[in-house]
C-alpha cells in the first residue's frame, strides 16, 4: 500500500477508477504526496466540472451517501465554510461539522487527537474526515488512526494543501498557465502555512517558476523550504529583499500574507521562559504572558510596517500581475485595491469551492 492510501473498500472502489483516479481512498495530508502534474490536472478538470455545476446551480448527489466529518481545532472561515458548501453541494446527507473542536470537546478534558479521532469515526460512521488542528504533525497524527481517509484543512504551521491546491488553480484560472511565472510571497513566511504549501506545490508541478520571497528579517521563509524547492531546480531570485517596488514590475503573482500575531505571542512567550526563568526563578505564567503580549505587539508593528499593497505600489506592477491573498488580511492590502481588476483575492476564495468539491469527490471515488 502506498503511504496515504487507506484500504480501498472503505471507499467503495471499482478496480476501474483506481488507475485514472489518483486521489482514490487517499489521505491528502502534504502537498508532498502529489507525484506529478498529471495528478493536479486531473483534480483540475474534476474542479472545472463543479464549477460548471456551482454557475448552473445544480446540487449533485455524489456524496448522498456518504458521511463527512469536518473537525476545525483553529479558527476558519474560507477553509471551513467552502468544506461545509462543498459537501452540501454534492449532495452529502450527513455533514458532521464541529467548527469549536478546541473549546467544546474533550480536548479541553485532556483527550488527545488519537482518541477524538478513533471516537468521531465511531460516533459518526464517517468516511472521510477533514481537519484542522494547530500542530505540525496533527493530520499525519490523525490518518495513522483513521481507517477512513484524513484530508488537511490546515496544519500548525507547515502545511495546508488544499489552500495550495486552491490557490494553483486559481493562478491556472486568471493567467492561463502554471509554467513561466515570477511569483513573488511576501509578509509573514516565517509562520504561514499557505506560501510554503504553496511554493512547493508551484515547484513541482509548474515549469520555470521562479520566487521572490519578501518578509522581516523575523519572519523569513524556513532554509529548509528554499532548500527543498532549490534540489527541485527552482530559482529563489530574491530574498528578503527591501526591493519591493522593482520586484512588482517583474512579478506575476504576488502573494499576499498577513503577519500572523497569533504565533507571535507563543514564541515570544517560549523565549522569555528560557531567558527569564533561569535569571528570575518562578514568574508566575499570567504576568509572563502580559509581557510577551506587549513585545510581540511591538515586534508585529515592526513587522507590518513597509509590507502594505496600496494602488500607489501596485501602480508598478504589469497590466496582467495577479494579486493573491490566503485571507483573513489584516491591513496588508489596503481596501482600495479591491476595484483593481488585478485583485484576485475574492475570486481565489470562490475556487476553493470547486477545488475542494473536486477533492472529496475523488477521495471518496465519486467521480
Ligand atoms: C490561512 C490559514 O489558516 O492558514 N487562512 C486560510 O485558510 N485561508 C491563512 C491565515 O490564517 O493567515
Amino acid at each position: 500500500m502506498l503511504p496515504y492510501e487507506k484500504r480501498s473498500e472503505v471507499c467503495g472502489s471499482s478496480g476501474e477508477k483506481e488507475t485514472t483516479n489518483p486521489f482514490l481512498g487517499k489521505d491528502f495530508i502534504s502537498v508532498d504526496q502529489i507525484a506529478s502534474r498529471k495528478e493536479i490536472e486531473y483534480l483540475f478538470s474534476v474542479a472545472d466540472k463543479m464549477k460548471e455545476r456551482i454557475i448552473l446551480k445544480k446540487t449533485g448527489d455524489e456524496l448522498k451517501e456518504s458521511t463527512v466529518a469536518i473537525l476545525f481545532y483553529q479558527p476558519s472561515t474560507r477553509t471551513f465554510s467552502s468544506f461545509l458548501a462543498a459537501a452540501q453541494w454534492l449532495g452529502c446527507s450527513r455533514v458532521i461539522d464541529i467548527h469549536g473542536m478546541g473549546v467544546y470537546s474533550s480536548a479541553v478534558k485532556g483527550e488527545s487527537l488519537r482518541d477524538t479521532i478513533r471516537t468521531i469515526e465511531a460516533t459518526t460512521a464517517a468516511d472521510l474526515i477533514v481537519l484542522r488542528h494547530p500542530d505540525d504533525d496533527s493530520s499525519r497524527i490523525a490518518a495513522e488512526v483513521a481507517s477512513v481517509p484524513v484530508i488537511n484543512g490546515g496544519s500548525g504551521r507547515e502545511e495546508h494543501p488544499t489552500q495550495a491546491i486552491l490557490d494553483l488553480y486559481s493562478i491556472r484560472e486568471e493567467l492561463g498557465r502554471i509554467d513561466d511565472l515570477v511569483v513573488t510571497m511576501i509578509g509573514d513566511l516565517r509562520n504561514g502555512r499557505t506560501i510554503k504549501s504553496l511554493a512547493k506545490l508551484l515547484a513541482l508541478s509548474g515549469r520555470d517558476v521562479k520566487f521572490n520571497f519578501l518578509s522581516p528579517e523575523a519572519l523569513r521563509m524556513p532554509e529548509k523550504i528554499i532548500a527543498s524547492l532549490k534540489s527541485r531546480g527552482t530559482e529563489v531570485l530574491e530574498e528578503n529583499s527591501d526591493r519591493l517596488e522593482s520586484i512588482l514590475e517583474e512579478t506575476d503573482v504576488l502573494y499576499v500574507t498577513r503577519v500572523q500575531s497569533e504565533w507571535f505571542v507563543k514564541q515570544t512567550t517560549e523565549r522569555l521562559k528560557t531567558v527569564l526563568l533561569p535569571e528570575f526563578g518562578e514568574m508566575e505564567e499570567g504576568a509572563l504572558i502580559v509581557l510577551a503580549k506587549e513585545l510581540a505587539e511591538k515586534e508585529y508593528r515592526k513587522a507590518v510596517e513597509g509590507y502594505v499593497i496600496d494602488s500607489g505600489k501596485l501602480g508598478r506592477a504589469k497590466n496582467n500581475t495577479r494579486v493573491m491573498h490566503p485571507f483573513p488580511r489584516l491591513g496588508e492590502i489596503a481596501y482600495e485595491v479591491d476595484k483593481d481588476p488585478r485583485a484576485a483575492y475574492f475570486r481565489q476564495m470562490r475556487n476553493g469551492l470547486y477545488t475542494r468539491m473536486a477533492l472529496l469527490a475523488t477521495v471518496l471515488g465519486k467521480v
